[in-house]
């Protein structure tokens, strides 16, 4: 999905007076960690995590059948997913690779949702194959799934997209009418007669209307409408679906000067929104299902980098270890970061700086304009939230390699969840093709 925290260039020292963003690592930790672990590297905190999983699964304890299927996309890595196995989630996959990611890790059957798109038929038969369940991004889909199959699943779900604007309170939020994803509402309705017909007894549906929300209203002005749905498509097909996705898009204030999403009272307005829709329809034992990546995993990642230059042209530069194959969403996104000085957090933020990866892109930027302390070759950057869609991004441009990923135990060790990449990582694809005859 787009994100819209398009803030990168947002002053948040000359708004709020001060640096506010606090890391979860201090700056004795962060030095002994980097003589045991060369920078850059993604670093992740497991009691964060854990802590965070155990709140939204108490703000959704109201509903019986609740289950996070975390959106794998968002960090990929076995570690992360054990501990996430462990506080009750199931995972969310968008592709084949991340399907075998989450076999080998033990999630199997109901544990796995498929929402994919532009889906390959390989990708179906596998998700098949693991037991998982299928959501449908588009009507097409249900006969190319039957072909492949040789039947639709029993259990099956189809991703709805309204159309137009979405918004709360008058605020625009996102363009869903603009978004490639989901079937229209009278597409909705055909879908569910087919499937019936051919054979389907376990429906449900999902929709993702906007990402990287920071209000606490976005999942239950989003799950009114998709109660109503539920309750017009019993009418007209005769299908009452058991389970519905609220999907991703609960966000996170990236800038310090937000205030972070409060789940317990997001909890609590889709338990109104299902007390006065879906309960009144006899539909009372509906599932909710969130497919939830940066709520569950960004603030408890950092990319820790190392000062190595400072450059003064026509602004003033610092050049870090790091560059946009370790974190794209700068680039990408224009997307703000937060950034600490390990050991200068009360210094004053009297001078502007970019802070730059080695990439040939002017856009491997990690910060523009940036009031930061004066910052030394040799200081250690912590660059904040970048725990989902961040490692994750990642690519290879100028030949450059991904970083190692380190998880904080909560017992205060590292570990090293990911080994970098070396350049024989890189050489893998090429191994049989340097003496290929032209
Ligand atoms: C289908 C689907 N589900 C879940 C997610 C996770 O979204 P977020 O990380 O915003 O929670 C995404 C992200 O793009 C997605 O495409």
């Amino acid at each position: 999905m787009y994100d819209i925290a398009k803030s990168m260039y947002i002053d948040i020292h000359s708004r709020k007076g001060k640096n506010m963003k606090t890391p979860f690592v201090n700056k004795a930790q962060i030095d002994e960690i980097c003589k045991k672990f060369p920078t850059p590297f993604h670093l992740y905190d497991e009691k964060g995590i854990r802590e965070n999983a155990r709140k939204l699964h108490k703000a959704f304890s109201w509903n019986k059948g609740y289950k996070e299927y975390f959106a794998v996309k968002a960090t990929p890595n076995p570690t992360i997913l054990k501990i996430l196995k462990e506080e009750g989630c199931g995972t969310d996959c968008s592709s084949y690779t991340e399907l075998l990611m989450s076999d080998r890790c033990g999630f199997s059957g109901n544990e796995i949702m498929f929402s994919s798109n532009d889906t390959p038929a390989k990708e179906f038969e596998l998700a098949a194959r693991l037991g998982a369940t299928i959501n449908l991004d588009d009507i097409t889909h249900i006969d190319f799934v039957k072909d492949i199959l040789g039947e639709i699943p029993k259990r099956i779900s189809c991703r709805f997209n309204p159309g137009g604007t979405f918004s709360i309170s008058n605020t625009i939020m996102d363009n869903p009418g603009d978004a490639k994803y989901g079937l229209t509402r009278p597409q909705m309705t055909e879908a569910f007669k087919r499937l019936k017909e051919l054979g389907a007894e376990e429906f449900g549906m999902h929709a993702f209307l906007a990402s990287n929300t920071v209000t606490n209203d976005y999942y239950p002005t989003l799950a009114k409408i998709l109660f109503e749905t539920a309750v017009e498509l019993k009418k007209e097909t005769g299908v009452a679906v058991s389970f519905i996705n609220l999907s991703g898009g609960i966000g996170i204030p990236y800038t310090p000067d937000k205030e972070p999403n409060d789940i317990l009272a997001i909890g609590e307005g889709v338990r109104k929104a299902f007390e006065e829709v879906l309960v009144p329809a006899g539909m009372g034992d509906v599932a909710i299902y969130t497919e939830l990546g940066r709520f569950m995993l960004a603030p408890y990642g950092h990319l820790v980098t190392k000062a190595i230059h400072e450059k003064h042209t026509h602004k003033e530069y610092i050049g870090v270890d790091a560059c946009a194959v370790n974190l794209m969403r700068p680039a990408m996104y224009g997307a703000y970061h937060h950034i600490t000085v390990m050991g200068k957090e009360d210094a004053p933020a009297d001078h502007v700086y970019d802070i730059t990866g080695s990439l040939c892109e002017n856009n491997d930027k990690f910060a523009i304009d940036r009031k930061l302390p004066k910052i030394d070759n040799g200081d250690i950057l912590v660059i904040h939230d970048t725990g989902a869609h961040g490692f994750a991004m990642g690519y290879n441009y100028n030949g450059k390699l991904k970083s190692s990923e380190i998880l904080l135990k909560e017992n205060g060790d590292t570990v090293m969840i990911r080994r970098a990449e070396t350049p024989d990582d890189y050489f893998a694809t090429l191994e049989d093709f340097w003496d290929v005859e032209v």
